[in-house]
């Protein structure tokens, strides 16, 4: 029975929730005598007709005892993980996850982050949740099976794309402040406006902000970051106060100043076009943190020099020095994913000298032989980066790009230094000479080379050789064996 919801939404209804896990959390919780429902986001999802994952089901009591009747049932292939502190078991059953908790009533304390838990009715266990629309629940009994309970208005809601707490937001907001940073994720990420009473909760409540661990910070801005149009998500953090909180260096690229009548750009609009424009092109998370990071020691290098007006010398290379320290703080990975990211930002600027005419192959064979595989990455970059309002201005930055993607495939095709190793390596210099590891070492290798970027050898072993014992000879050195 799918009793109170139209037409159009009973054979989604009845297509997601068939199958042979729902029919035996249905029978099960019969048999227990116990109300049991799907809750949450995979409800709202149903309903965005988004692709589901997880499925939270809530009970009237006994949330464990019933995942442990539900996984022996469900027999072989049913895994299950009880969290007996928490008061929640998981099933995991091929690719379904299913999270079985009691109905809980929910008080926090000011300080902490640890919950007065009580046993409490469906509508206490809706009323502690974070929005309306992650509050609908949808009865599995098989009776009322498909009844959908929905005290706060979740669905309008969801209809009129609208972000709202069930009760006062200030209390929710108090009971878990992630929830702030939450509003703005799914405004970002579903296109929702968040209703006006809970948009200023979060400006009041914003420095709660503080008792959230790092870790669950950064989920929820990298779905900003991921959402498709992160713009949205940063200027509600903005215009919130929660970006100074968390992610100060943003807030620092903002402002433009003007002397003697030269102005330069407001850096910090400028880094959410390029963010946006992004977006439309990747849902590489890295590459959209190297557009959000790639301007970042603007103001760290900002000045004014009376012939040039303003200028940002070396803000790319101070850029990537900046990283690790930003991505310390805020618990992003401290791997090769940062090291792409370093590496975006300190090369961002190396496209736009590749445009001029003369530029010499060497040029952008030293470009290829640094971005490596990351080259098409770069030109996304750069391109992103283009935010002129004039229209004439965009489109010839755009070509003349496209003419520097050419000149890089050209010379690829050509010379293949992308992932070039140079031909003679170190230990293989150690044994020609009977050196012993050091920088002299280091330095024939690095000539070599550079001898291949700049065109002065091919790229093979005997001209590379030829040249090692030239250049060695001038440091007085012979080979072993001659
Ligand atoms: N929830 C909450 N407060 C939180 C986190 C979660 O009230 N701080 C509730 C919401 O009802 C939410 C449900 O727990 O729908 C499941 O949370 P979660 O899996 O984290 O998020 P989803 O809403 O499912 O969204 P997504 O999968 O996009 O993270």
């Amino acid at each position: 029975m799918l009793n109170n919801l139209g037409a159009e939404f009973q054979d989604i209804l009845k297509e997601k929730f068939s199958g042979k896990i729902f029919e035996i959390i249905s029978q099960v919780s019969d048999e227990m005598h116990l109300e049991c429902y799907a809750i949450g986001g995979y409800v709202r999802d149903i309903f965005l007709h988004r692709p589901s994952k997880d499925i939270d089901v809530v009970t009237v009591g006994k949330g464990i005892e019933l995942a442990q009747a539900v996984a022996k049932k469900l027999g072989r292939g049913a895994h299950l993980s009880v969290f007996k502190n928490f008061g929640t078991a998981q099933i995991k059953y091929k690719h379904t996850e299913i999270e079985f908790v009691g109905a809980r009533r929910e008080s926090y304390q000011r300080d902490s982050r640890k919950p007065i838990v009580e046993d409490g009715t469906l509508e206490d266990d809706q009323n502690r949740r974070d929005f309306t629309i992650n509050a609908l629940a949808i009865c599995l009994n098989k009776d009322r099976f498909g009844e959908l309970l929905d005290p706060f208005g979740g669905l309008k809601d969801l209809e009129d794309l609208i972000i709202r707490t069930p009760l006062d937001p200030d209390i929710t907001f108090s009971d878990d402040p992630l929830r702030m940073l939450r509003a703005i994720r799914f405004s970002s990420q579903l296109g929702f406006d968040i209703e006006a009473e809970t948009f200023d909760a979060i400006s009041r409540n914003k420095d709660r902000i503080e008792i959230i661990s790092k870790e669950r910070i950064i989920d929820e801005l990298n779905k900003i970051v991921l959402s498709p149009k992160p713009s949205v998500g940063f200027l509600q953090l903005d215009q919130t106060g929660l970006l100074p909180i968390i992610f100060p260096e943003l807030v620092a690229l903002k402002g433009a100043e003007t002397k003697e009548g030269v102005g330069h750009k407001d850096n910090f609009y400028h880094t959410l076009v390029v963010l946006d424009n992004i977006a439309k092109k990747t849902d590489n998370l890295w590459l959209r943190w190297s557009a959000i990071l790639h301007d970042i020691a603007k103001p760290a290098t900002k000045r004014w020099d009376d012939k040039q007006g303003w200028t940002f010398h070396n803000h790319n290379f101070i850029g990537e020095r900046m990283i690790p320290g930003i991505f310390r703080r805020m618990k992003l990975p401290l791997n090769e994913k940062m090291k792409y990211v370093q590496k975006m930002v300190t090369l961002h600027m190396r496209p736009q000298s590749l445009v001029d005419d003369s530029t010499s192959d060497s040029a952008v064979r030293r470009l290829l032989f640094e971005a490596g595989d990351d080259i098409d990455d770069l030109m996304t970059l750069c391109e992103a980066d283009i935010t002129s309002k004039n229209q004439e201005k965009v489109k010839r930055n755009l070509r003349n790009f496209e003419i520097v993607r050419g000149k890089l495939k050209e010379i690829e095709e050509k010379d293949h230094v992308r992932n070039f190793q140079p031909p003679i390596d170190g230990a293989e210099i150690m044994e020609i000479f009977g050196l012993i590891p050091g920088p002299e070492v280091g330095r024939l290798k690095s000539s070599i080379k550079d001898a291949i970027l700049d065109g002065v050898i091919p790229n093979e072993y005997g001209a590379a050789y030829t040249y090692l014992l030239d250049k060695a000879k001038k440091i007085g050195l012979e080979p072993k064996n001659k």
